[in-house]
């Protein structure tokens, strides 16, 4: 029999608090005297935000909308279906997507082509993690939490066959024999 996985830490939570508190802080400078709403991509980056809007001082709304790509476990097909929609209109709104990670970028391609039909003023991207080295399409990302390379990563909202998405940090699997 197999033992379970081993999670190798690669962010911990200080290091991942720590640059969530200048993500914030930027986007409170950018957002400043605009109609802002927070839109998370769901599932995966239910923490991120949770951590993320309490470091935005500025008045704001927050929504969520869910997608599932169609693929298999470790890559998406670029065929994606929304699990949920959003709540309310976004029409003349700056909205601000917020996403665990860009991967091929194929996910946020969809959703900023759906979102541009519904008439926003703006739509930006802050996604924690990119990995920029499996871009497949080139998608304008306005804040970067860290740039990550190819490893499969899991915690802090991020899966493994939905397991780890409670870690308090950002790990690595290590199969074990
Ligand atoms: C992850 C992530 C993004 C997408 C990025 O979601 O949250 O939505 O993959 O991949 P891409 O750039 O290659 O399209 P996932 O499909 O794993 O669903 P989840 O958020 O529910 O974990």
């Amino acid at each position: 029999m197999s033992l379970p996985p081993k999670i190798e830490v690669f962010f911990d939570a200080p290091t991942i608090a720590d640059r969530v508190g200048t993500l914030g802080r930027q986007i409170t400078e950018a957002y400043r005297g605009k109609d802002l709403v927070v839109v998370a991509v769901l599932k995966g980056s239910f923490i991120f935000l949770a951590d993320l809007v309490r470091q935005i001082d500025l008045p704001f709304t927050i929504d969520f909308l869910g997608v599932s790509s169609y693929g298999d476990l470790t890559q998406s097909s670029g065929v994606v279906r929304f699990t949920s929609d959003l709540s309310r209109p976004i029409e003349g709104k700056d909205v601000l997507l917020i996403e665990d990670i860009v991967d091929t970028g194929l996910t946020m391609q969809f959703l900023l082509a759906n979102l541009d039909t519904r008439g926003p003023a703006s739509v930006s991207v802050c996604t924690l993690l990119h990995k920029q080295a499996r871009a497949k399409v080139p998608i304008p990302l306005s804040f970067v939490g860290f740039e990550v390379e190819d490893r499969f990563l899991v915690g802090y909202g991020l899966d493994h066959a939905e397991q780890y998405r409670h870690l308090p940090y950002i790990g690595i699997v290590v199969p074990q024999d």
